[in-house]
């Protein structure tokens, strides 16, 4: 497990390295309200990987910033709209800190007994969530493309999964065309995992407790943009009848009228690159609000987050939990779309061998998927050492997300992984997937 923790620990600096490999005016800019300057992430990283390994996770112990300096990096300290006032370590300072706790903490990582091992993984995990953040950033900037066009994908399957005829036994009728879907009946299973089943899964994952679940189905992949664009077609922005009272306030004062990127012309802005919208692709960047609507008006209706991981991890025939949808083994580039690279979900039906034990597919990868579901704690809820991860954010106005997104690290997800944001927000990777009650 150390040798594990140290590769993650290379994996993701690596990667957050060259996602700041920019120049200093890009690193320093605001590229929208809503994110921070990738500066600011960057010695964010290496602040929360020196508190919670070097310094035991009290602020008060003395760390290699001066204390004025390191409150800058605490989240609850400053909202992310006013970071481009503080005044931030420059670029070449942020790395320089970040490269000299690394050096202490692989130290720290050698003398650590197996209990401290969490820690380590947690902290890979908050390094891997904010590289996903800095994307989610760039996509929002304006300017000539820095990321070029993404590795390859595998090919979908799509063709038949919009079309209106070629009717399957498991099709659900529905405006958004025939919709194959996956029937997962009545019946217990195992929500949640515990930490000797999964040592790296974060506080608001356990503990593991059984929980009985009504039939329903979910569809097989994720909704489409060809889907979507039919919503679009048919008026489903202007149609109060398919949002809900605070959906529709919120999609006329925002102006909503497609998903954020696309362009009136059809196309879509990536990264900076212009290129027309695949419709077998799944959507991206649509907020709850949005898809609650596009539920409704399909005849479907989102699933609830316990719905989602019974249908993700649960294997009916052995009576226990998988640890992926597909099983034991590890990911791979042919079962799933994860780690960054690709810069975009991989179209509908590109990961047969990644299918859960009830056929259902891309449940891991390509787009974090909208549940109907609030963010809260499951019963028995203990905080992990880092007791404000998760605990702050319950009881709020927050969404559970599902699955992760082209975006995420394997090491950071897992079907029992939650993610949560508010209703409004569609600037993360995030789709959704159909369900019905059976
Ligand atoms: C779990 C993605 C909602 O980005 O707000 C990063 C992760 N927490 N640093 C977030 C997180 C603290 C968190 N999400
Ligand atoms: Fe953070």
């Amino acid at each position: 497990m150390r040798e594990l923790v140290a590769r993650d620990l290379e994996t993701a600096r690596l990667r957050t390295l060259s996602l700041t490999e920019l120049d200093e005016p890009e690193l320093l800019r605001q590229h929208d309200p809503l994110m921070s300057p990738l500066v600011w992430d960057l010695a964010h990283i290496g602040q929360q990987e020196e508190l919670w390994l070097l310094r035991g996770g009290d602020a008060r112990v003395a760390g290699l910033l001066r204390p004025d300096v390191d409150q800058l990096y605490d989240a609850f300290k400053h909202r992310r709209a006013d970071r481009p006032l503080l005044p931030l370590l420059p670029p070449v300072q942020a790395r320089s800190f970040c490269l000299e706790v690394r050096g202490r903490v692989l130290d720290a990582l050698d003398a650590a007994d197996d209990e401290q091992l969490f820690t380590f993984g947690m902290v890979v995990q908050h390094e891997q969530q904010h590289d996903e953040t800095m994307l989610a950033t760039l996509q929002l900037r304006q300017g000539a493309p820095l990321l070029g066009a993404g590795d390859p994908l595998p090919v979908g399957r799509g063709a038949r999964l919009t079309a209106d005829d070629g009717r399957s036994g498991n099709d659900v009728r529905s405006r958004a065309g025939a919709v194959d879907s996956c029937l997962v009946p009545a019946g217990e299973f195992v929500l949640g995992v515990e930490a000797a089943d999964e040592p790296f899964s974060l506080d608001n994952e356990r503990p593991a407790h059984v929980v009985d679940v009504p039939a329903f189905r979910i569809a097989r992949f994720p909704v489409t943009n060809g889907q979507w664009k039919a919503f679009v077609a048919d008026g489903g922005y202007d149609q109060p009848r398919w949002w809900s009272a605070r959906g529709w306030q919120h999609r006329v004062q925002s102006g909503l009228h497609a998903p954020m990127s696309w362009r009136p012309d059809g196309s879509r802005v990536r990264f900076g690159v212009v290129e027309d919208v695949p419709d077998d692709e799944p959507v991206q960047h649509v907020s709850w609000f949005e898809a609650e609507a596009f539920a409704g008006w399909a005849g479907a209706r989102l699933p609830t987050e316990v719905e989602w991981e019974k249908a993700c991890a649960w294997d009916p025939a052995a009576g226990r939990r998988r640890r992926w949808p597909w099983g034991a083994d590890d990911v791979t580039p042919s079962r799933a779309n994860l780690g960054g690279s690709a810069l975009r979900p991989a179209p509908v039906g590109a990961y047969p061998s990644g299918a859960s034990a009830y056929g259902v597919e891309q449940l891991v990868g390509d787009v974090w998927e909208w549940t109907s579901s609030r963010f809260e704690p499951w019963p028995g809820f203990a905080p992990m050492v880092y007791d404000t991860y998760s605990a702050p954010f319950f009881g709020g106005d927050f969404r559970v997300l599902r699955g992760g997104s082209w975006a995420v690290a394997p090491s950071t997800v897992r079907p029992s992984f939650r993610n949560w944001d508010l209703p409004i927000r569609r600037q993360i990777f995030t789709g959704l997937r159909l369900a019905w009650d059976a």
